[in-house]
Protein backbone atom coordinates (compact mmCIF):
# COMPACT_ATOMS: atom_id res chain seq x y z
CA UNK A 1 0.00 0.00 0.00
CA UNK A 2 1.13 4.00 -0.99
CA UNK A 3 -0.35 6.71 0.03
CA UNK A 4 0.83 9.29 -2.33
CA UNK A 5 -0.61 13.12 -4.07
CA UNK A 6 -1.63 12.32 -7.07
CA UNK A 7 -2.97 15.46 -7.59
CA UNK A 8 -2.30 19.26 -6.83
CA UNK A 9 -4.10 22.33 -7.50
CA UNK A 10 -4.77 25.97 -6.38
CA UNK A 11 -7.09 29.00 -6.85
CA UNK A 12 -5.99 32.67 -5.80
CA UNK A 13 -9.44 34.91 -6.70
CA UNK A 14 -8.46 37.57 -9.22
CA UNK A 15 -8.63 41.28 -7.20
CA UNK A 16 -5.36 42.08 -5.60
CA UNK A 17 -5.34 44.67 -2.66
CA UNK A 18 -1.74 45.83 -2.55
CA UNK A 19 0.13 47.54 0.35
CA UNK A 20 -0.21 50.88 -1.30
CA UNK A 21 -4.60 50.33 -1.25
CA UNK A 22 -4.04 49.69 2.70
CA UNK A 23 -2.63 52.68 2.99
CA UNK A 24 -5.72 54.47 1.83
CA UNK A 25 -7.45 52.23 4.77
CA UNK A 26 -6.15 52.74 7.61
CA UNK A 27 -2.70 53.98 9.33
CA UNK A 28 0.17 52.17 7.92
CA UNK A 29 3.01 51.80 5.22
CA UNK A 30 4.02 49.65 2.54
CA UNK A 31 7.48 49.23 4.20
CA UNK A 32 5.88 48.71 7.53
CA UNK A 33 4.46 45.91 6.69
CA UNK A 34 7.15 44.44 4.28
CA UNK A 35 9.82 45.04 6.90
CA UNK A 36 7.51 43.15 9.47
CA UNK A 37 5.66 40.67 7.31
CA UNK A 38 7.41 40.53 3.48
CA UNK A 39 3.94 40.61 2.52
CA UNK A 40 3.42 42.66 -0.39
CA UNK A 41 -0.61 42.17 -1.55
CA UNK A 42 -3.11 39.48 -0.95
CA UNK A 43 -5.68 38.33 -3.51
CA UNK A 44 -9.17 39.04 -2.09
CA UNK A 45 -12.67 36.99 -3.28
CA UNK A 46 -15.33 38.55 -4.91
CA UNK A 47 -18.41 39.97 -2.97
CA UNK A 48 -20.69 36.70 -4.02
CA UNK A 49 -17.56 33.98 -3.91
CA UNK A 50 -17.61 32.06 -1.39
CA UNK A 51 -14.28 29.63 0.00
CA UNK A 52 -16.62 26.76 -1.23
CA UNK A 53 -16.62 29.02 -4.86
CA UNK A 54 -13.04 29.00 -4.62
CA UNK A 55 -12.77 25.31 -3.08
CA UNK A 56 -14.01 23.84 -6.37
CA UNK A 57 -11.58 25.60 -8.79
CA UNK A 58 -8.71 24.40 -6.76
CA UNK A 59 -10.37 20.86 -6.78
CA UNK A 60 -10.85 20.55 -10.36
CA UNK A 61 -7.16 21.57 -11.11
CA UNK A 62 -6.01 18.73 -8.33
CA UNK A 63 -8.55 16.35 -10.16
CA UNK A 64 -7.32 17.05 -13.55
CA UNK A 65 -3.57 16.86 -12.31
CA UNK A 66 -4.07 13.32 -10.99
CA UNK A 67 -6.52 12.29 -14.12
CA UNK A 68 -9.27 11.29 -12.25
CA UNK A 69 -12.62 13.32 -12.13
CA UNK A 70 -15.05 13.86 -9.37
CA UNK A 71 -16.33 10.60 -9.93
CA UNK A 72 -13.83 8.83 -8.54
CA UNK A 73 -13.03 10.33 -5.07
CA UNK A 74 -14.56 8.46 -2.35
CA UNK A 75 -13.94 10.92 0.50
CA UNK A 76 -13.52 15.07 0.79
CA UNK A 77 -12.23 16.91 3.50
CA UNK A 78 -12.34 20.78 3.50
CA UNK A 79 -10.30 22.65 6.32
CA UNK A 80 -11.12 26.19 6.75
CA UNK A 81 -12.05 29.03 9.24
CA UNK A 82 -14.46 30.39 6.72
CA UNK A 83 -17.04 27.75 5.90
CA UNK A 84 -19.47 28.90 3.14
CA UNK A 85 -22.17 28.16 6.12
CA UNK A 86 -21.71 26.79 10.27
CA UNK A 87 -24.07 23.71 7.90
CA UNK A 88 -24.27 22.09 5.99
CA UNK A 89 -20.37 21.82 6.03
CA UNK A 90 -18.66 23.01 2.67
CA UNK A 91 -17.39 19.10 1.58
CA UNK A 92 -21.19 18.54 1.03
CA UNK A 93 -21.17 21.27 -1.32
CA UNK A 94 -17.79 20.42 -2.60
CA UNK A 95 -19.20 16.70 -3.23
CA UNK A 96 -22.39 18.08 -5.44
CA UNK A 97 -20.36 20.67 -7.20
CA UNK A 98 -17.97 17.85 -8.23
CA UNK A 99 -20.30 15.56 -9.45
CA UNK A 100 -19.42 12.92 -6.79
CA UNK A 101 -20.98 9.99 -5.80
CA UNK A 102 -22.48 10.02 -2.30
CA UNK A 103 -19.10 9.81 -0.44
CA UNK A 104 -18.04 10.74 3.13
CA UNK A 105 -17.87 14.59 3.27
CA UNK A 106 -16.53 16.61 6.27
CA UNK A 107 -15.01 19.74 7.19
CA UNK A 108 -12.36 20.05 9.75
CA UNK A 109 -11.85 23.00 12.24
CA UNK A 110 -7.99 23.69 13.19
CA UNK A 111 -7.27 27.41 11.76
CA UNK A 112 -4.15 27.68 9.98
CA UNK A 113 -3.07 23.95 10.88
CA UNK A 114 -6.65 22.78 9.08
CA UNK A 115 -4.78 21.45 5.92
CA UNK A 116 -2.12 19.70 7.80
CA UNK A 117 -4.56 17.39 10.15
CA UNK A 118 -6.64 16.70 7.53
CA UNK A 119 -4.05 15.19 5.33
CA UNK A 120 -3.95 13.42 8.64
CA UNK A 121 -6.81 12.39 8.75
CA UNK A 122 -7.15 11.53 5.12
CA UNK A 123 -4.07 9.51 4.87
CA UNK A 124 -5.27 7.54 8.63
CA UNK A 125 -8.48 6.77 6.60
CA UNK A 126 -6.88 5.12 3.66
CA UNK A 127 -4.18 3.41 5.94
CA UNK A 128 -7.22 2.31 7.42
CA UNK A 129 -9.55 1.00 4.98
CA UNK A 130 -9.06 0.52 0.81
CA UNK A 131 -12.00 1.77 0.35
CA UNK A 132 -11.06 4.96 0.08
CA UNK A 133 -9.07 4.92 -3.14
CA UNK A 134 -8.90 8.67 -3.65
CA UNK A 135 -9.52 11.78 -1.12
CA UNK A 136 -9.57 14.89 -1.94
CA UNK A 137 -8.58 17.49 0.80
CA UNK A 138 -9.06 20.95 0.37
CA UNK A 139 -8.04 24.27 2.29
CA UNK A 140 -10.13 26.99 1.53
CA UNK A 141 -10.57 30.86 2.93
CA UNK A 142 -12.65 33.89 2.53
CA UNK A 143 -10.88 35.90 5.46
CA UNK A 144 -11.51 39.09 3.85
CA UNK A 145 -14.98 38.77 5.41
CA UNK A 146 -13.58 38.23 9.08
CA UNK A 147 -11.14 40.59 8.61
CA UNK A 148 -11.45 43.41 10.50
CA UNK A 149 -10.63 46.37 8.16
CA UNK A 150 -10.16 49.20 9.94
CA UNK A 151 -7.68 47.24 12.54
CA UNK A 152 -4.17 48.12 10.80
CA UNK A 153 -2.77 45.23 13.38
CA UNK A 154 -4.36 42.62 11.91
CA UNK A 155 -5.81 43.86 7.57
CA UNK A 156 -2.50 43.91 6.39
CA UNK A 157 -1.66 40.52 7.13
CA UNK A 158 -4.67 38.00 5.50
CA UNK A 159 -5.49 37.29 2.05
CA UNK A 160 -7.86 34.74 0.31
CA UNK A 161 -7.67 31.78 -1.50
CA UNK A 162 -8.11 27.47 -1.67
CA UNK A 163 -5.40 25.18 -2.42
CA UNK A 164 -6.16 21.23 -3.27
CA UNK A 165 -4.36 17.76 -2.63
CA UNK A 166 -5.71 14.52 -4.44
CA UNK A 167 -4.37 12.13 -2.62
CA UNK A 168 -4.05 8.46 -4.15
CA UNK A 169 -4.07 4.78 -2.35
CA UNK A 170 -1.76 2.90 -4.74
CA UNK A 171 -1.35 -0.95 -4.62
CA UNK A 172 2.74 -1.83 -4.63
CA UNK A 173 5.15 1.04 -5.09
CA UNK A 174 7.19 2.96 -2.81
CA UNK A 175 5.89 3.99 0.48
CA UNK A 176 5.30 7.88 0.30
CA UNK A 177 3.30 7.68 3.59
CA UNK A 178 3.94 10.92 5.54
CA UNK A 179 5.90 10.99 9.49
CA UNK A 180 3.72 13.58 11.58
CA UNK A 181 3.67 15.35 14.69
CA UNK A 182 0.54 17.11 15.06
CA UNK A 183 -0.22 18.90 18.66
CA UNK A 184 -2.49 21.68 20.47
CA UNK A 185 -2.57 23.58 23.63
CA UNK A 186 -5.87 25.21 24.00
CA UNK A 187 -4.87 27.58 26.87
CA UNK A 188 -3.95 29.86 23.89
CA UNK A 189 -7.33 30.04 22.66
CA UNK A 190 -7.42 33.71 23.47
CA UNK A 191 -4.60 34.51 21.52
CA UNK A 192 -6.20 34.10 18.45
CA UNK A 193 -9.79 33.79 17.99
CA UNK A 194 -12.91 35.10 16.17
CA UNK A 195 -15.13 35.65 19.62
CA UNK A 196 -18.42 35.80 17.57
CA UNK A 197 -20.44 33.59 15.72
CA UNK A 198 -20.73 30.25 17.50
CA UNK A 199 -22.58 29.30 20.41
CA UNK A 200 -20.63 31.23 23.15
CA UNK A 201 -21.77 34.51 21.58
CA UNK A 202 -24.03 33.53 19.06
CA UNK A 203 -24.65 36.68 16.73
CA UNK A 204 -26.76 39.64 18.06
CA UNK A 205 -27.11 43.31 17.66
CA UNK A 206 -24.53 43.77 20.96
CA UNK A 207 -21.75 40.81 18.83
CA UNK A 208 -21.77 43.28 15.64
CA UNK A 209 -21.97 46.76 17.93
CA UNK A 210 -18.67 45.65 19.94
CA UNK A 211 -16.69 44.29 16.44
CA UNK A 212 -16.85 40.64 17.96
CA UNK A 213 -17.44 38.61 14.26
CA UNK A 214 -13.64 39.74 13.38
CA UNK A 215 -10.65 38.16 13.81
CA UNK A 216 -8.96 39.06 17.26
CA UNK A 217 -4.72 38.06 17.61
CA UNK A 218 -2.32 39.14 19.93
CA UNK A 219 0.36 39.32 17.28
CA UNK A 220 3.97 39.21 19.17
CA UNK A 221 2.37 35.90 21.33
CA UNK A 222 1.11 34.37 18.41
CA UNK A 223 4.76 35.17 16.68
CA UNK A 224 6.59 33.47 19.20
CA UNK A 225 4.44 30.86 19.78
CA UNK A 226 4.29 29.75 15.92
CA UNK A 227 8.45 29.54 16.02
CA UNK A 228 8.30 27.44 18.64
CA UNK A 229 5.38 25.35 18.01
CA UNK A 230 6.96 24.77 14.04
CA UNK A 231 10.16 23.93 14.69
CA UNK A 232 9.88 21.31 17.87
CA UNK A 233 7.27 19.47 15.33
CA UNK A 234 9.51 19.73 12.56
CA UNK A 235 12.31 18.66 14.24
CA UNK A 236 10.15 15.88 16.00
CA UNK A 237 9.07 14.10 12.50
CA UNK A 238 12.57 14.73 11.24
CA UNK A 239 14.31 12.78 14.23
CA UNK A 240 11.59 10.37 14.14
CA UNK A 241 11.67 9.44 10.52
CA UNK A 242 15.76 9.34 10.88
CA UNK A 243 16.30 12.24 8.25
CA UNK A 244 18.37 15.06 8.38
CA UNK A 245 17.49 18.70 7.59
CA UNK A 246 19.99 18.87 4.68
CA UNK A 247 18.00 15.77 3.11
CA UNK A 248 15.08 18.00 3.01
CA UNK A 249 14.25 18.76 -0.84
CA UNK A 250 11.79 21.47 0.54
CA UNK A 251 10.20 22.85 3.63
CA UNK A 252 6.74 24.78 3.34
CA UNK A 253 5.50 26.28 6.31
CA UNK A 254 2.49 28.44 6.57
CA UNK A 255 3.13 31.04 4.91
CA UNK A 256 2.04 33.70 7.86
CA UNK A 257 4.78 35.72 8.04
CA UNK A 258 8.14 36.49 6.56
CA UNK A 259 9.96 36.53 9.90
CA UNK A 260 8.64 33.50 11.11
CA UNK A 261 9.24 31.40 7.76
CA UNK A 262 12.79 32.69 8.40
CA UNK A 263 13.57 32.19 11.79
CA UNK A 264 12.08 28.59 11.57
CA UNK A 265 14.17 28.01 8.53
CA UNK A 266 17.19 29.65 10.47
CA UNK A 267 16.90 27.07 13.40
CA UNK A 268 15.84 24.04 11.65
CA UNK A 269 19.39 24.91 9.90
CA UNK A 270 17.62 24.70 6.33
CA UNK A 271 19.50 27.13 3.69
CA UNK A 272 16.97 29.46 2.71
CA UNK A 273 16.89 28.34 -0.46
CA UNK A 274 15.43 25.36 0.54
CA UNK A 275 12.33 27.08 2.09
CA UNK A 276 9.30 27.72 0.05
CA UNK A 277 7.96 31.32 0.65
CA UNK A 278 5.36 33.29 -1.56
CA UNK A 279 3.77 35.20 1.22
CA UNK A 280 4.89 38.23 -0.58
CA UNK A 281 1.94 37.64 -3.28
CA UNK A 282 -0.81 36.39 -0.88
CA UNK A 283 -0.43 36.96 2.39
CA UNK A 284 -1.73 34.60 5.43
CA UNK A 285 -4.41 32.46 3.76
CA UNK A 286 -4.93 30.30 6.83
CA UNK A 287 -5.92 26.91 5.59
CA UNK A 288 -5.51 26.98 2.10
CA UNK A 289 -1.46 28.82 2.54
CA UNK A 290 0.09 25.22 2.56
CA UNK A 291 -2.27 23.78 -0.32
CA UNK A 292 -1.58 27.02 -2.27
CA UNK A 293 2.23 26.64 -1.35
CA UNK A 294 2.23 23.49 -2.46
CA UNK A 295 0.91 23.66 -5.84
CA UNK A 296 3.26 27.10 -6.58
CA UNK A 297 6.35 24.82 -6.19
CA UNK A 298 5.15 21.72 -7.99
CA UNK A 299 4.02 23.45 -11.00
CA UNK A 300 7.17 25.93 -11.37
CA UNK A 301 8.87 22.78 -10.82
CA UNK A 302 10.66 23.37 -7.16
CA UNK A 303 9.32 20.06 -6.14
CA UNK A 304 9.81 17.10 -7.68
CA UNK A 305 8.28 13.62 -7.96
CA UNK A 306 10.89 11.82 -5.17
CA UNK A 307 11.76 15.01 -3.47
CA UNK A 308 11.64 14.72 0.45
CA UNK A 309 9.15 17.30 2.02
CA UNK A 310 8.49 18.69 5.03
CA UNK A 311 5.24 20.72 5.85
CA UNK A 312 5.00 22.48 9.04
CA UNK A 313 2.39 24.78 10.19
CA UNK A 314 0.75 26.29 13.22
CA UNK A 315 -2.76 28.31 13.91
CA UNK A 316 -5.40 29.67 16.20
CA UNK A 317 -6.42 26.85 19.19
CA UNK A 318 -3.05 27.16 19.37
CA UNK A 319 -2.84 24.07 16.87
CA UNK A 320 0.27 23.35 14.66
CA UNK A 321 2.46 20.51 13.31
CA UNK A 322 4.53 19.02 10.79
CA UNK A 323 4.40 16.14 8.10
CA UNK A 324 7.52 14.80 6.10
CA UNK A 325 6.91 12.24 3.30
CA UNK A 326 7.84 11.67 -0.24
CA UNK A 327 5.94 14.05 -3.21
N1 LIG B 1 1.15 49.50 10.23
C1 LIG B 1 1.89 50.32 11.01
N2 LIG B 1 2.07 50.10 12.32
C2 LIG B 1 1.50 49.01 12.85
C3 LIG B 1 0.72 48.12 12.09
C4 LIG B 1 0.55 48.41 10.72
N3 LIG B 1 -0.17 47.62 9.90
N4 LIG B 1 0.29 47.13 12.89
C5 LIG B 1 0.79 47.36 14.10
N5 LIG B 1 1.50 48.52 14.09
C6 LIG B 1 2.22 49.14 15.18
C7 LIG B 1 1.69 48.74 16.54
O1 LIG B 1 0.57 49.54 16.88
C8 LIG B 1 2.89 49.02 17.44
O2 LIG B 1 2.93 50.38 17.72
P1 LIG B 1 3.32 50.86 19.20
O3 LIG B 1 4.72 50.36 19.41
O4 LIG B 1 3.21 52.33 19.08
O5 LIG B 1 2.33 50.23 20.11
C9 LIG B 1 4.08 48.69 16.52
O6 LIG B 1 3.58 48.71 15.18
C10 LIG B 1 4.72 47.35 16.81
O7 LIG B 1 3.68 46.40 16.93
P2 LIG B 1 3.99 44.88 17.20
O8 LIG B 1 2.72 44.13 17.33
O9 LIG B 1 4.99 44.75 18.30
O10 LIG B 1 4.75 44.49 15.85
P3 LIG B 1 5.42 43.14 15.48
O11 LIG B 1 6.82 43.35 15.10
O12 LIG B 1 5.14 42.05 16.50
O13 LIG B 1 4.64 42.74 14.16
C11 LIG B 1 2.88 41.30 13.48
C12 LIG B 1 3.25 42.57 14.22
C13 LIG B 1 3.27 41.45 12.02
C14 LIG B 1 1.39 41.09 13.60
C15 LIG B 1 3.65 40.09 14.08
O14 LIG B 1 3.53 40.12 15.48
C16 LIG B 1 3.17 38.78 13.56
O15 LIG B 1 3.30 38.47 12.40
N6 LIG B 1 2.59 37.95 14.45
C17 LIG B 1 2.11 36.65 14.04
C18 LIG B 1 0.78 36.83 13.46
C19 LIG B 1 0.32 35.60 12.74
O16 LIG B 1 1.11 34.90 12.15
N7 LIG B 1 -0.95 35.35 12.81
C20 LIG B 1 -1.44 34.27 12.04
C21 LIG B 1 -2.25 33.44 12.81
S1 LIG B 1 -2.76 32.15 11.84
C22 LIG B 1 -4.41 31.79 12.11
O17 LIG B 1 -4.71 30.84 12.77
C23 LIG B 1 -5.45 32.73 11.51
Amino acid sequence: MSIYIAGTGSYLPERILTNADLEKLVDTSDEWIRVRTGIEERHLAARDQSSGDMAKIAAERALEAAGISGADLSAIIVASTTPDYTFPNTACLLQHALGCRPILCYDLSAACSGLLYSLENATSLMRANKKYRYVLVCGAEKLSGIVDWSDRNTCVLFGDGAGAFVLENRDGGDDHLPVSCLGANGSYSDTLKLPAGGSRNPASFETVEKRMHYIKMEGRETFKLAIKAMVESSNQVLTDSGVSPDQVALVIPHQANRRIIQAVAQRLTVPPDRVFDNVNRYGNTSAASIGIAFDDAVRSGRLKRGDLVLLTSFGSGLTWGAMLFRY
